[in-house]
């Protein structure tokens, strides 16, 4: 399972580089607003992008295909790690077929329904995402989305990669897993809660207790 980074900010990237499990990153409008006074949105892209050494996604905001697809050349010259995020209406979905036949990766974004995926799929689509954080907050149960589309991708055997997305907390990693979704992209803090459990940490304190006692050194 690869785990990207849901985030703009360099310095959770950087920390979640560290932890060496760093296999992507994925921005949005939202994210990258985060971060407005840090510098050219651009050159936090490409900042990203270093770091990253892995696929970095980067949304269009156009409302129509060719703005769309004039908007994702661009984002696609500012480097080779860049994947094309394109919101999953209409005129995305036309997007993401364009940019996909001329080679570019495309990332399809607000995926809310097994039937968005499918059609995403047959675009060409690189990565969807599914979000499963923003169904639970309606009251739809988000993984049965992402157990149905795996499913289906199984079922005709697309390469377009799962990328479980709007994730709230390690259940929905857990379950993502179970259910064997490509990739997760998450908060830094959901890999930091993923990291931590009380009971590793009474038993590391036991430990330590125990070991001054013997009074000896490694
Ligand atoms: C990722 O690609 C999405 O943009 C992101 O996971 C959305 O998360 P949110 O629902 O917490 O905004």
């Amino acid at each position: 399972m690869k785990f990207f980074i849901d985030t703009a900010n360099i310095d959770e990237i950087k920390e979640a580089a560290e932890l060496g499990i760093l296999d992507g990153v994925t921005t949005n409008p939202t994210l990258l607003s985060r971060e407005k006074g840090k510098g050219d949105f651009k050159e936090i892209l490409k900042k990203i992008c270093d770091i990253a050494q892995g696929p970095v996604s980067a949304e269009v905001v156009g409302e129509d295909a060719d703005t769309m697809v004039r908007e994702g050349k661009k984002l696609a010259a500012l480097g080779e790690h860049i994947v094309i995020k394109i919101p999953f209406v209409k005129e995305g979905f036309k997007a993401v077929g364009r940019l996909s036949r001329e080679g570019i990766r495309t990332h399809a974004t607000l995926i809310f329904s097994p039937n968005q995926a499918l059609l995403a799929a047959k675009a060409g689509a690189t990565f969807i995402s599914p979000f499963v954080g923003r169904l639970d907050d309606a009251t739809h149960y988000g993984m049965d989305l992402i157990s149905q589309i795996v499913q289906i991708y199984d079922n005709y055997d697309f390469v377009t990669e799962v990328m479980v997305s709007s994730v709230r907390n390690p259940l929905h990693v857990l379950e993502a897993a179970l259910i064997g979704a490509d990739i997760v992209t998450v908060p830094l803090k959901v890999i930091e809660q993923m990291i931590k459990h009380p009971l590793t940490d009474v038993g590391v304190k036991k430990f330590m207790d125990d070991w001054k006692k013997l009074g000896a050194e490694i």
